[in-house]
Order: C-alpha cells, then sequence, then structure tokens
C-alpha cells in the first residue's frame, strides 16, 4: 500500500431505491473524506443475479466478475446498509455471497470494511450492522470495530434533496473516515513489518 496515495475505498449501499437515505449517506460519504481516502461508489448492485451454485459452475455472470474485481482493486470497503426485518437487505446479502467465493479465497478475505446505516426508525440499523458484521467475520473480511454510526430518524436529518443537514451526523461520518483510514494503513504497515 503506497502511503503517498489516497487509500481506494469501494463504497457500496445495499438499497437499490432512487430516493435511499443509505445511498444519500454513502454520497454523504464520498464528500466529506478526507484526503487520505478516496471513496468510489459501485453503482451496479442490482445488475448482480441471485447466486447460484450451478451458474458459478459454468463462470461467474458479468455483473459478478465486476463487483468481485471491484472489490479486489480496492484496498477498503465502506458498506452502508439498510436495515430489513432486523437484519441484511437480501441484495447485499446476495453481493456477499458471490463475493465469498472462492471458498474461502474470495475477495473479502482479509479486505478492511466499515459500516454504516441510516434508518427512519429509532435504532438505527444496529440489528443490520450486528447482522453484516457476523456474516464478514464468517468469511475473514476484517471489519473497523467503532466508531458505530447508526442513523436513526434519518428521513429528519436529510433535507428534500437527500443532503444530510444535520452536522452531529456529518461530524460522525467524517469521523468514521478518518479512523478507518488510520486504521488501514496501520494494519497494512504492521502486515508489512511482519512479512518482512
Ligand atoms: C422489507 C422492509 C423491511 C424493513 N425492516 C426494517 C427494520 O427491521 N428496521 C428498520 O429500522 N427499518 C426497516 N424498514 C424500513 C427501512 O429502514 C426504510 O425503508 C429505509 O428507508 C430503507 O433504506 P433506504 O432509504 O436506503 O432505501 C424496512 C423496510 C422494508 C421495505
Amino acid at each position: 500500500m503506497d502511503p503517498h496515495r489516497p487509500l481506494h475505498v469501494l463504497g457500496v449501499s445495499g438499497s437499490l431505491r432512487t430516493h435511499s437515505l443509505n445511498s444519500a449517506l454513502l454520497r454523504t460519504a464520498v464528500a466529506l473524506a478526507p484526503p487520505a481516502l478516496k471513496v468510489v461508489p459501485f453503482e451496479d448492485l442490482g445488475r448482480i443475479p441471485h447466486f447460484n451454485q450451478d451458474v458459478e459452475a459454468e463462470g461467474d455472470p458479468e455483473a459478478v466478475v465486476a463487483w468481485k474485481g471491484a472489490l479486489a482493486e480496492a484496498d477498503a470497503l465502506l458498506i452502508v446498509t439498510p436495515e430489513y426485518n432486523a437484519g441484511l437487505p437480501g441484495v447485499l446479502k446476495n453481493a456477499v455471497d458471490w463475493a465469498s467465493r472462492p471458498a474461502g479465497r474470495g475477495p473479502l478475505r482479509d479486505k478492511p470494511v466499515a459500516i454504516m446505516g441510516a434508518s427512519p426508525g429509532r435504532r438505527g440499523t444496529a440489528r443490520a450492522q450486528a447482522h453484516l458484521r457476523d456474516v464478514l467475520a464468517s468469511l475473514g473480511a476484517l471489519v473497523l470495530p467503532e466508531p458505530v454510526v447508526e442513523v436513526a430518524r434519518a428521513h429528519d436529518l436529510f433535507d428534500g434533496d437527500l443532503m444530510l443537514a444535520d452536522n452531529g451526523t456529518r461530524d460522525a461520518v467524517a469521523r468514521l473516515l478518518t479512523r478507518f483510514g488510520d486504521w488501514v494503513r496501520t494494519r497494512a504497515a504492521e502486515d508489512a513489518g511482519t512479512q518482512s
């Protein structure tokens, strides 16, 4: 990892909705990223087909190749997830399942990941984030432990143009990104030291 270039962080929103609060939160992260870190959104989650091991056996479909390639190229991943029925949206779990392959060697293995989420509810995606942490841990991704960004009552915090108007939440997003960048670089330096 070159310390002189910004970290390349792939950003993905787990919502396909045009007026998604989570996609708006991801756009906020793109705008608030510190100079040491560049967040590049992955826009094609909706093109990824349902996971089917028979299809996989014939070769990853184009959209899956693009998704797994984008993950492999990125230094780190930022997932911004809604909460559906106390867990992860299916579209996001499906994408994670594709990226978990080949088993033990998929592009999420050893990938640093940060998580955020927004919900109109009171708990701000806490259960979806806990679920996602479990899933990612099971396939060897490295999930930033804290700070936690769970944006509750999110419909009150974004304006009519889906810009995040709440300064406290903007600060929380900026803090998470700064901490994430430091954490990823520290881990990479430690790994390089261990291997030399
Ligand atoms: C199928 C479904 C299940 C939902 N379950 C939850 C839930 O468990 N917890 C929660 O806080 N909100 C839940 N919601 C509300 C979502 O948080 C809300 O629709 C949110 O705006 C979705 O994210 P988005 O704006 O990024 O699309 C659910 C919505 C849908 C459509």
